[in-house]
């Protein structure tokens, strides 16, 4: 009796000072195990004179049904405790504010280029491309700049180291060598470029990035051009001049745009212009559409016949105009920067504040997005 009490008190002890399951179930095992101290005592249990079973066997059970039972309510308890500890550390605090998502920024340059590409597809123009690192036939011979003529230092020339056989290439100065990879078909050798040669009538838009050894506030070394290429029977000035003026006023989103055309020598085209747009500079910055100032925005011209000549097309049966456009300059007119360097900063403040949303809705008066 005092034996069964005692181990009673003993298992009790036990029982409560297990911190954890491991330590409760070794506490279970070593009493109700099947060589357990309590197991044991239910074992002699069949060695007793029924009398004396009687006695015991009530006790015995009672024992082992107590035992039980603390195992069970110790075991709750634990689980309990470890809920609760999860519950806290595994907390989650629904009241922080969420993470900031950071979006990318369209490039004001691509977001003029889709633009200007936009108002060009509209006329029916498609596109054509080359490649940056030109040779020198494509970048001056070609467009009939004459051999040694000062006129290939004039664009500020990087010229690459000459090749084995001694050939330097260049990168390219302008996007005008795309007309003649164009018109020749000279791009077929070039897998990967849209602008394998075609027969006239020709009509293509070339963007591109182009290269000059320059930088101030207004030229950076690499920046964009959009080249424009016609040829067809009895094309003129006139057809040039409208699509100028076509492409500067649904550009700006204006119709007070005015333009002039100023006469200007290019090798590659004759007669040659150059264009500018009327506009206000009073005020440090450059307002479109108003004031008494002149900003040249492009180059253009009737192809020249050496031109037509060298690509194999007949000037007397086809003419043609051209014209070159700055996209970057005109992108910081349009949308108010005041230097050219910046669009080729990287720099991710600069971006924030110039740089578009991805998807806009169109401009009910462009459709452009
Ligand atoms: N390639 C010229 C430049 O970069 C711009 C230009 C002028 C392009 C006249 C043309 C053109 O196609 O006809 O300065």
């Amino acid at each position: 009796m005092t034996d069964l009490s005692q181990l009673q008190s003993e298992l009790a002890a036990r029982i409560a000072a297990a911190g954890d399951m491991t330590a409760l179930e070794q506490v279970r095992v070593e009493a109700l195990g099947k060589s357990g101290s309590i197991s044991a005592l239910l074992g002699g249990l069949g060695k007793m004179s029924p009398e004396e079973r009687r006695e015991q066997g009530p006790k015995i059970n009672g024992l082992r049904d107590a035992v039980a039972t603390a195992i069970a309510q110790k075991k709750a308890a634990l689980e309990a405790s470890e809920l609760d500890a999860r519950l806290a550390s595994e907390r989650v605090d629904l009241s922080l504010p969420a993470r900031p998502e950071r979006k990318g920024r369209v490039h004001p340059t691509l977001q003029t280029l889709d633009e200007m590409i936009a108002i060009f597809a509209e006329m029916g123009f498609s596109l054509a491309e080359g490649p940056d690192i030109e040779d020198d036939f494509h970048n001056f011979t070609a467009l009939n700049f004459p051999p040694k003529h000062p006129a290939r230092e004039m664009h500020d020339t990087f010229w690459l180291a000459p090749d084995e056989a001694g050939e330097r290439k260049v990168l390219r100065t302008h996007t005008s060598p795309v007309q003649i990879r164009v018109m020749q078909g000279s791009n077929e050798k070039l897998p990967g470029w849209i602008a394998n040669g075609q027969a006239p009538p020709i009509r293509v838009i070339v963007p591109g990035r182009v290269y000059r050894s320059d930088s101030d506030a207004t030229h950076t070394p690499m920046f964009h051009q959009l080249e424009g290429l016609v040829i067809d029977r009895a094309i003129h000035m006139g057809h040039l001049k409208w699509t100028l003026d076509t492409f500067t006023r649904r550009f700006f989103e204006t119709d007070s745009v005015v333009t002039r055309f100023r006469p200007h020598h290019f090798p590659f085209t004759e007669p040659s212009a150059e264009m500018d747009v009327q506009c206000d500079r009073s005020g440090g910055s450059v307002k479109i559409g108003q004031g008494s100032d002149w900003l040249e925005i492009l180059g253009g011209g009737m192809v020249h016949p050496k031109v037509l000549e060298n690509c194999g097309v007949d000037p007397d049966e086809w003419q043609g105009f051209a014209f070159g456009l700055g996209v970057d300059r005109l992108g910081m007119l349009k949308y108010g920067m005041p230097d050219l360097r910046d669009m080729f900063a990287a720099d991710l403040r600069w971006l924030e504040h110039y740089g578009f949303t991805a998807f806009q809705a169109p401009n009910p008066a462009t459709g452009l997005s």
